[in-house]
């Protein structure tokens, strides 16, 4: 295994994923009175500012930054004016105040943290206070303790949010660079004010997801073969005492997983399916009765249910036979985001310790090119023995999902059935890099998994399962057809998403298809450049309130 590790992370020998989130501690006062701020262990200070109102033109001071004047001693009117800031959510301004001359001039903040940093909170919504949380991040990297009152009284939602915008905006990707790492966030933030401190706690199971999952996107494709990655996921899910099963390639055979194999085909780094499975504690004596309803024999909405969640897995994506254009290619390294994200939600709902069981599937396969790659013109057959016509090998996604989907139905029995994958560049035409495309056969399950992502700022967009573009899934030689071969049906999201169908049965099932949110082209607000992990939150959130 060619396992080069990252030199910021330490330099480590061996492969174990780190994932070390800086600490968030509660505080108790405020500003004006705590005595953390004289400790000398804090080297900034980081206040609050709103927009002004419409037909003002004053910034407004939010929580804290009153307190704070006074106890600088400093106008903070006069401190506006130099630095301007708009109060626009997620914009920072930094000054650095002045020691005194020799021993003897005495100044008003002596004692004090002497970096006073203004954010920009907007208008206070969680969206903009996640934006807040990470512009701290950013504003302070390097720097040992932080004290912000960013986001105080602005209840467990707001504490949730700037603590999740500072958790995710302080993530760095591995790096293997031989020059001086850059600098990481700040060891430690205080939040100083009215903060909830049960949502730091969620907060941080949902920032460790997106953490987990970029760094696993991120990772290069020469050291994420299929057998590294489920590695990864074992490790990772043996920490948390999850059970887990990996198939190989003579695994795979023996239980008909013919998909996987044949993308798998063309790479020397043979394909695998991870199973990991997280079975919550048993309820407590006599919730069972209440499990099964006396008239109808029917379980329970409210009972604790089976959730299969399955992840797009390719290692690397170069299209196969049917070659990506080079500058396509270059980006397919995070082309397991899927796998990664439903790794990191299994993790998370273990965390949470929530009710349900849930079960993640990684169908892990590298789509390579090479003397044994499978060819357009194949016919597959896919676990369950439905055959399937290839028509080009770049649709590789749905081939591995089609696998573990009808694996995840005909031997699972899942209450519901979520996968998430990096599907298609036709979702980034239609929807752009902001929001993944939803598609589901169940309302409920559909508007569940659109909250979690408004609270967690993963937006979803629901799109159609248009039956009558059913005919592009249509082939004359085999069960399925993989991709149309009418270009003029377009719809390339929809028609992948139909496909997928085919393989659910009749689960509540919802794909997620996130090619576009999955990468990011710059480093903005909560997002990292490069691999963002979108998805995982939002699956840790569903799951910790799905009844
Ligand atoms: N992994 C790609 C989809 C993708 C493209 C993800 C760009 C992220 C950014 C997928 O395997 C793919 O190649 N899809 C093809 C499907 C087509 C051949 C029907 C696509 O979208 O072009
Ligand atoms: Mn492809
Ligand atoms: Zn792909």
């Amino acid at each position: 295994m060619s396992g080069a590790t990252p030199r910021s992370r330490g330099g480590r020998a061996d492969d174990a994923l780190v994932v070390g989130l800086p600490e968030i501690v509660v505080g108790r006062g405020s500003v004006a009175t705590s005595r953390e701020l004289m400790t000398g262990e804090y080297d900034a200070l980081v206040l609050p500012v709103a927009p002004p109102p419409s037909g003002e033109t004053d910034v407004q001071p939010r929580s804290g930054t009153a307190d704070a004047a006074a106890r600088y001693g400093i106008d903070l009117g006069d401190l506006a004016a130099r630095l301007r800031p708009t109060g626009a959510a997620g914009e920072s301004h930094t000054v650095e105040l002045p020691r005194g001359v020799g021993a003897t001039t005495t100044l008003p903040w002596d004692g004090l943290p002497r970096r006073l940093v203004l954010v920009g909170v907007g208008g206070g919504g969680a969206a903009d206070l996640r934006r807040a949380g990470a512009a701290v991040a950013r504003a302070t990297r390097g720097l040992r303790g932080v004290i912000t009152t960013v986001g105080a009284d602005a209840g467990a939602d707001g504490t949730r949010a700037v603590a999740e915008g500072y958790l995710l905006g302080a993530y760095r990707h591995p790096s293997w660079t031989t020059g001086r790492p850059a600098p990481g966030p700040a060891e430690r933030l205080l939040l100083l004010g009215r903060y909830a401190e049960g949502a730091v706690e969620a907060a941080r199971r949902n920032a460790r997801a997106s953490w987990v999952a970029r760094t696993l996107a991120s990772t290069p494709s020469s050291t994420k073969t299929p057998a590294w990655l489920a590695d990864r996921a074992v490790e990772l899910a043996t920490a948390s005492g999850l059970s887990t099963e990996v198939l190989g390639p003579e695994e795979l055979a023996a239980r008909g997983f013919g998909g996987l194999l044949a993308v798998g085909g063309g790479s020397e780094h043979g394909p695998r399916l991870v199973t990991v499975t997280y079975e919550p504690d048993p309820e407590p004596a006599g919730a069972g009765a209440a499990r099964t309803d006396r008239r109808t024999g029917r379980r329970r909405a409210a009972d604790p249910r089976h959730v299969v969640l399955v992840g797009k897995g390719i290692t690397y994506d170069t299209g196969g036979i049917s070659i990506k254009p080079r500058e396509s290619m270059v980006s397919m390294k995070t082309d397991m985001t899927g796998a990664a994200v439903v790794l990191a939600a299994v993790l998370g709902a273990a965390a949470a310790g929530v009710r349900h069981r849930v079960t993640a599937l990684l169908p892990l396969a590298e789509n390579a090119f090479g003397a044994s790659s499978y060819r357009p013109g194949d016919v597959l057959r896919v676990h369950g023995g439905t055959t399937v016509e290839i028509a080009n090998t770049d649709a590789e996604g749905r081939i591995v999902l089609a696998d573990a989907l009808a694996h995840a139905d005909a031997d699972l029995d899942p209450d519901v059935l979520v996968d998430v994958a990096t599907l298609t560049g036709a979702a980034t035409l239609g929807l752009g890099r902001g929001h993944g495309a939803l598609y589901a056969t169940d309302d409920r399950l559909a508007a569940a998994l659109v909250a979690a992502g408004e609270d967690t700022g993963e937006p979803l967009w629901r799109m159609p399962l248009v039956a009558d573009y059913g005919v592009a899934v249509e082939s004359s030689v085999a069960d399925l057809r993989h991709v149309p071969l009418d270009a003029s049906i377009g719809g390339g999201s929809i028609t992948a998403a139909l496909f997928l169908q085919r393989f659910v049965g009749t689960r509540s099932w919802a794909h997620l298809d996130v090619a576009g949110p999955a990468r990011s082209p710059r480093a903005e607000h909560e997002l990292p450049e490069g691999a963002t992990g979108f998805g995982a939150r939002l699956l840790v959130r569903w799951l910790t309130r799905l009844r």
